[in-house]
């Protein structure tokens, strides 16, 4: 492919934009388009309207290579390879929602040498279909492994590559891997039903990972064992890996509950039964509830208490509210006739209409004035430089659960708090049997 040649994207949402603006880095035209006209204009205009570190930077300084359109026709007049971003929901089955991938085919002509590059999670088998249906469009499956946050940076540096094409598509698998083989990472050539399985078992494995970190957390909890100890001293066991084993309130976003549902119904729909993934979606639900036991613990009732929530975001660095763990917490704190109070630095603005009858902080410290508990739902930095001895003095009841394990335990102590963690020793008592205190 020459370096000249135009690349298409078509969804300008989070992985379009950022695929967009990465391709336009590295020296590419780019032309991306999307249904959207407001966001386009806004595009035009250098305004970028996610919360994405470094991707509002990247647009603006690449404008002279990156042109957006809402028509499809000016992306088919210029790119031979497509790269197709659009959004693939789950449905009220747990299937994925392919609408929106549909609409992008039906949009394209199979005459010409032209290929779609599938980036949209879709379930194994959509590849195959969409080929057998348009002949004449090659197809390449070339999964995106992008973390929200840190998205421009994976982007420009990815671990691996997965470029998933069938025989007679060669063309289209070679002109991919070379747009993205100067990026570095291993390429992994394979076909196009192992590529789209290979996005769906990574997710997977990744919220298995986290799930069973959770489940060894919630025993800790119960024999006085420290969680983040017991990770570290698994993790230095290269079979396992230090990283997805930090215990929390469970994971959230746009990625793992909607792509762990789909690999769960993809498989039901063959007739096979994945049972471990009913138990790692049980137990995500469930820890974000046991937040309330440890509040129950320390306050007794929660009615009429005060309880501040520290983030919002389903994870820090961005503004990202779907799926996010505050929104089931904060329902059940209502639930249990607590009010509630959340402060996040980025995400009040997409939080505000999720989260009706939610007082907003304007800062971290005003949030924790006067509240009965604090729950720290999201590892915002910010959070570790708060002057926790202030806070202890301006809270009702100085009481703290640290829901990501994010804090310093002892320095919260000291500073006069009452701190407990998911899985980490409580200070206040036997974890056997709640009575001998241990100092
Ligand atoms: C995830 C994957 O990490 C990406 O590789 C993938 O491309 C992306 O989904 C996707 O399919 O588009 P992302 O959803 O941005 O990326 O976020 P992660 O950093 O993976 O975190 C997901 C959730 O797991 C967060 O709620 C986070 O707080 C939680 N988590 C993560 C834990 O509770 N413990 C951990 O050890 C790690």
């Amino acid at each position: 492919m020459s370096e000249r040649e135009p690349i298409g994207v078509i969804g300008i949402g989070w992985v379009g934009l950022v695929t967009a603006a990465c391709f336009a880095e590295r020296g590419h035209r780019v032309i991306a388009m999307d249904i959207d006209r407001a966001k386009i204009e806004g595009l035009d205009g250098g305004e970028v309207q996610i919360y994405e570190p470094k991707l509002a930077d990247l647009v603006r300084g690449n404008s002279e290579r990156l042109r957006f359109t809402t028509a499809m026709s000016d992306v088919l007049a210029e790119a031979r390879l497509l790269f197709c971003c659009v959004d693939t929901p789950p449905t009220y089955s747990g299937d994925a929602d392919l609408s929106q991938v549909r609409a992008v085919v039906a949009g394209i002509g199979d005459d010409g040498e032209r290929a779609l590059v599938m980036k949209s999670t879709v379930p194994a088998g959509t590849g195959q279909a969409i080929r057998r249906d348009k002949p004449g469009l090659a197809y390449v499956s070339c999964p995106e492994f992008l973390r929200e946050g840190s998205a421009v940076d994976d982007f420009l540096g990815p671990d691996r590559v997965v470029i998933g094409a069938d025989p007679g598509d060669e063309w289209a698998s070679a002109a991919v891997a070379e747009i993205y083989g100067p990026l570095g990472g291993e390429l992994v050539h394979t076909d196009v039903a192992s590529a789209e399985m290979i996005k769906l078992a990574s997710n997977a494995f990744l919220a298995t990972k986290i799930s069973f970190a959770n489940e060894i957390a919630n025993v800790c909890d119960e024999v006085g064992a420290d969680v983040d100890e017991v990770a570290r001293g698994m993790g230095l066991d290269k079979r396992i890996g230090p990283s997805f084993l930090k215990a929390g309130i469970g994971y959230g976003g746009s990625c793992f509950p909607k792509d762990v549902s789909a690999l769960k119904m993809l498989a039901g729909n063959t007739g096979y039964h994945f049972q471990l993934l009913n138990a790692v979606i049980e137990v995500n639900e469930l820890q974000k509830r046991r937040v309330i036991a440890k509040l129950n613990k320390h306050l007794g009732s929660l009615v009429g208490k005060r309880i501040a929530l520290l983030g919002l975001a389903f994870k820090p660095h961005t503004d990202d509210m779907r799926e996010a763990s505050s929104l089931v917490l904060a329902a059940r704190l209502q639930g249990e006739g607590a009010s509630v109070v959340a402060y996040d630095p980025v995400a009040i603005g997409p939080a505000s209409s999720l989260l009706p009858g939610i007082e907003m902080g304007a800062s971290a410290a005003e949030t924790l004035d006067g509240a009965d508990a604090a729950v720290l739902v999201t590892e915002w930095p910010e959070f570790a430089d708060l002057d926790w001895r202030a806070v202890a003095e301006r809270m009702a009841s100085p009481l703290l659960v640290d829901g990501r394990n994010f804090l310093d335990a002892d320095a919260l102590r000291e500073a006069g708090l009452t701190y407990e963690g998911i899985g980490r020793p409580s200070k206040s008592g036997s974890p056997l049997t709640g009575k001998v205190a241990q100092g």
